[in-house]
């Protein structure tokens, strides 16, 4: 086991190089095993999450070899369509596997990912749709069954929430369908449009990622590319939120800043200046933040569920009150009683949270219990007084390269220490 140990009270500056986005490049290694010949994906971040990719690519018959930060994957000898479960266990987001497998395989066969630490996690509306372009699905139990008896076909699919892995599945199993989709309510998150990038370069027709409707006209087969990986957005808001709760000045490099337009107003309201460049954002934060006012969780491009977390640890000192309101995920709160631990304000009514700006933060003995709630705690760490051990850092590990490193070279007091 783990921890970081993190000495709070010192200032960030440094600059930060973002890396590419893990909930892009798994979609991307899905979309891998439709392509003929190898794919070589630049910027995939060394993730947990994105090993456990790789684990199902090879189980399924994939040549996959990794190259300092860029995967080649070349699906041509793939030949499996079952995954097993410990495969399947090791990420939840591998159902965005299922379309993939089954258009190119025929069927596929599976176990159902569960729910998580986030709460009930359905995948209703990524068999839906993907019934609707001509799967035969069958669930017992925990497993699911895909077959194609009669070719996939292009449909009209209306989603009835805008859900990201449900998009990417029905985009990923509509590329190889017999004519055309259309797909209304599609989620319009900047990880579709890389997806559809890679998918067009690859030989797929697809036009509106990144919109509400999304157009897919069937193609005969795709072939393998060169492609890269779009920066970690969620990974950018975090050091701009640590850097806010620290204090100091950060520049973030290889950024996408259009990807973050929720987050800046939030920030210059807490009286950080923020300034943007082509692909670069610098964040100095005042001697003492102001509170962010109101932010409500919503689907892209309004405020990102996966940054809520960070934001709200940089609000704990803030001079005013934040409220915090999550229509997301059913439990995205469970940072909360982490950073209660810490002398956070904080008061959680049904999906909303109370934070009322304390003067000081104190360290404590603390445990990630999700990803994005995890790096909140290291945020808040960085600008409580005294030592933060975080333990459960496998949580962690699945979203960011190296967090202690990263946060170490902008100057932070930061240590991975084995227990
Ligand atoms: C993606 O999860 C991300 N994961 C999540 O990032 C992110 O929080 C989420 O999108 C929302 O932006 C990856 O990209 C790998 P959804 P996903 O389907 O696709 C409900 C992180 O920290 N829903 O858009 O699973 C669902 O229960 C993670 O990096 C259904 O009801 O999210 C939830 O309430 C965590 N039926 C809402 O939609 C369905 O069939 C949003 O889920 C599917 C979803």
């Amino acid at each position: 086991m783990q921890h970081l140990q993190i000495r709070g009270g010192t200032p960030l500056f440094g600059e930060f190089f973002v890396h590419g986005a893990k909930n892009s490049a798994l979609p991307l290694l899905a979309a891998a095993v439709l392509c003929q010949g190898e794919t070589v994906f630049e910027g995939c971040p060394g993730l947990s999450d994105v090993e456990a990719a790789c684990g199902i690519l090879r189980h399924l018959g994939c040549s996959v070899r990794r190259e300092g930060s860029s995967i080649a994957v070349d699906a041509s000898a793939a030949g499996e369509s079952c995954v097993p479960d410990s495969l399947m266990r090791k990420m939840r987001s591998s159902v965005v596997f299922l379309g993939s497998i089954a258009a190119r395989m025929g069927e596929a066969s599976l176990c159902f990912p569960g729910g998580c630490e986030l709460g009930a996690r359905p995948i209703d509306l990524h068999l839906m749709g993907l019934r609707a372009l001509g799967m035969a699905i069958e669930e017992e139990g925990r497993y699911i069954r895909a077959s194609v008896p009669h070719g996939l076909r292009g449909a009209k699919i209306r989603l009835r929430f805008p859900s990201v892995g449900a998009t990417e599945n029905i985009l990923l199993a509509a590329v190889l369908a017999k004519g055309e989709t259309v797909l209304e309510n599609a989620a319009c998150e900047p990880e579709l449009i890389d997806l559809a990038g890679y998918l067009n370069r690859c030989g797929a027709r697809i036009s509106g990622a990144g919109t509400g409707t999304i157009q897919v006209e069937g193609v005969q087969s795709l072939k393998g590319c060169r492609y890269k990986v779009m920066p970690d957005r969620i990974e950018a808001a975090t050091w701009l939120c640590c850097g806010a709760s620290a204090g100091g000045e950060v520049l973030l490099r290889q950024v996408c800043p259009a990807h973050l337009e929720s987050l800046f107003p939030l920030l210059r309201k807490m009286g950080c200046r923020v300034d943007v460049g082509r692909d670069s954002i610098s964040l100095k934060s005042p001697p003492r933040l102001a509170g962010c006012g109101g932010v409500v969780t919503g689907p892209y491009p309004e405020f990102p569920t996966d940054m809520q977390a960070v934001l709200m640890a940089a609000c704990c000192r803030a001079a005013g009150e934040s409220r915090f309101t999550e229509t997301i995920f059913e439990n995205r709160f469970r940072h909360v009683a982490e950073l209660q631990k810490m002398g956070a304000d904080i008061a959680v009514e049904g999906i909303c949270a109370k934070v009322a700006g304390v003067e000081r933060l104190h360290g404590a003995e603390v445990s990630a219990t999700d990803l994005r709630g995890g790096a909140a705690l290291a945020a808040a760490a960085l600008g409580a007084e005294g030592v933060t051990k975080i333990g459960g850092l496998c949580h962690i590990d699945r979203g960011y390269e190296c967090l202690e490193r990263d946060l170490a070279l902008a100057g932070a007091d930061i240590r991975r220490i084995a227990d």
